[in-house]
């Protein structure tokens, strides 16, 4: 009979780890998340279209290549390449906006602003393109907000 009476009192009931468990891979679902949320503007994601970047060559052949040659390998001594080793010490871990904002304040040398923003914009998707980012179903646009999200990372 007494053995009957340990036995129930052994039966208290645990506490269960899964409770604790679920709570940790829920608060490691957030970063999760918004790391999946960042991504939708990484410059891997597609951020300008084939067309867009199309417009930008023929832009960027009538008012860039005098100086920044026809394939982005500068033919004046004092204009950089747009491509190359050159670019990308310039360039990778910036965002576009600073592309964008540098050629619209100052490009084509002594004419900044000439062209208008979706000519500019267009030409930085050309840019993008010729230096191996790729392109996507979406348009780079003028939003400063995106544009400062996507960064100009460095070449898988
Ligand atoms: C008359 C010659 C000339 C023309 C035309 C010209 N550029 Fe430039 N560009 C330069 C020079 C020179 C520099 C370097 C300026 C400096 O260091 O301050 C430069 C710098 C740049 C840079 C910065 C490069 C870097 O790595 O720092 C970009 C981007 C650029 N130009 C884009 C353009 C685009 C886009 C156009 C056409 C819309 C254009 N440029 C037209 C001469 C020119």
């Amino acid at each position: 009979m007494r053995r009957g009476g340990r036995d129930v009192e052994r039966a208290e009931p645990r506490k269960s780890p899964g409770a604790a468990l679920c709570l940790l891979l829920l608060l490691a679902g957030v970063p999760l998340a918004s790391g999946q949320d960042a991504s939708k503007g990484s410059i891997w994601s597609g951020v300008f279209t084939d067309a867009q970047a199309r417009r930008g060559e023929a832009a960027f052949q009538s008012n860039c290549a005098a100086c920044h040659g026809k394939t982005l390998q500068a033919t004046n001594p004092d204009a950089p390449n747009l491509t190359g080793p050159s670019f990308s010490t310039s360039w990778q871990g910036k965002p576009v906006a600073d592309l964008f904002a540098l050629m619209r304040s100052s490009m084509p040398l002594g004419a900044g602003g000439s062209l208008s923003d979706p000519e500019y914009l267009d030409i930085v998707a050309y840019i993008l393109k010729f230096n191996g980012y790729p392109a996507g179903d979406r348009e780079l646009g003028p939003d400063d907000q995106m544009l400062k999200q996507i960064v100009i990372e460095p070449k898988k």
